[in-house]
């Protein structure tokens, strides 16, 4: 009998699974290392396997049972709910932002995946090593599933060859856990907010990858638990200067989400979602969760934001454009506007609030 990646019980396991047609095409995209696309990270994995979790037992020990008693084991898989897709009946522009985007979401979630992994391997801290282990269980399914939409369309993500051949950006710790609690949490905000408009709006759901979201986002918001936990072993994170570095992630994370998504207009106007409304949306529903363990949050309703993340959109598009045709002076002039746009989000004054005792949530979007 054929095993699936969906019932794998560790992340070795539901890559094993992978078949080998994959396509160069949809390689060399997620092989592509840009400040928007999507990377892969390794880190000090000594200072990692050295948390201390004793002071947050009580919050730590009930997320691991429920990551253990894995309630999405064989969720990730086409079963009967699995619509056929018309692949070559779609709006070739449609077609193709669709396809980048799940290039673009595998290749993240597989990011996840190798980083989780490797921390597995090189720890021998057993709480540490089994909570990454769990982790990168979770996004090798998830990976996995999305390889499956994409094998639909001819395409698919040789995941062997990126672990092998894909840069990988070296960060401190806790850059790792910034960048990696946000996108955790904004993943989730991103599938929650996209199935509950899906819910209401089924004539926009022009393919069946979305009526997995909703358990798919409780894996990311599980693991978005995690990194709040592994920051709280250590008050020092989230104080001082650090709070600095917090909102340059929060502004990074946020700003490259907009400039992204306003790539695919053919992709949003299928889903029937306005990206500024969905922007906002997302960065409402992230600064919220954000609150749990981070000290500030963006202030996202302020008078310069939505002016300032335009104008990093718009330089962004002059950038490719002039990196298109090759010419440098145009390419400068988009950066350095690129730059100041950043400059001006990040010096928004932000907003500043006590941090709960209790850290845990649950999913209540
Ligand atoms: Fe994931
Ligand atoms: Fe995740």
């Amino acid at each position: 009998m054929n095993m699936h990646s969906a019932d794998a019980a560790t992340a070795e396991e539901a890559l094993a699974l992978q078949d080998t047609i994959d396509s160069d095409a949809a390689t060399q995209v997620a092989m592509q290392d840009t400040l928007l696309t999507p990377r892969f990270y390794t880190t000090d994995f000594d200072e990692l396997d050295a948390i201390d979790v004793s002071n947050i037992r009580d919050e730590w020990d009930p997320l691991i049972d429920r990551m253990l008693s894995d309630p999405n084991k064989g969720h990730f898989k086409k079963n009967q709910d699995w619509d056929t897709v018309d692949w070559a009946g779609m709006e070739p522009t449609l077609k193709k932002e669709f396809i980048d985007f799940l290039i673009s979401s595998c290749t993240a979630e597989f990011s996840g995946c190798v980083l989780y992994k490797e921390m597995k391997r090189r720890g021998s801290n057993k709480d540490i090593t089994q909570l990454f282990q769990l982790m990168a269980r979770d996004e090798a399914r998830h990976a996995g599933f999305i390889n499956d939409a994409l094998r639909e369309a001819g395409v698919a993500v040789n995941l062997g060859f990126l672990t092998q051949k894909k840069k990988y950006t070296y960060f401190r710790p806790k850059f790792i856990y910034y960048a990696t609690y946000l996108s955790e949490k904004i993943g989730y905000a991103r599938y929650i907010t996209i199935f509950r408009h899906l819910e209401q709006n089924p004539q926009h759901r022009f393919h069946p990858i979305f009526k997995w979201f909703e358990e798919w986002c409780n894996d990311e918001f599980a693991h978005g638990e995690a990194f709040a936990l592994l920051m709280k072993t250590d008050p020092k994170l989230t104080r001082g200067i650090n709070v600095w570095w917090i909102k340059f992630f929060l502004t990074a994370v946020y700003g490259t989400m907009y400039v992204r998504d306003h790539q695919r207009p053919a992709f949003h106007k299928a889903l029937g979602v306005d990206p500024d409304w969905y922007a906002h949306e997302v960065f409402t529903k992230t600064s919220k969760l954000s609150e749990q363990i981070f000290p500030i949050t963006l202030d996202i309703d302020h008078p310069r934001w939505d002016a300032a993340l335009k104008r990093l959109q718009k330089a962004n598009v002059d950038l490719a454009a002039a990196k298109a045709k090759g010419k440098k002076l145009a390419q400068f002039g988009a950066s350095l506007r690129a730059g100041l746009a950043f400059v001006a989000l990040y010096t928004i004054p932000a907003k500043k609030h006590a941090v709960p005792k209790f850290t845990r949530l649950e999913p209540s979007y």
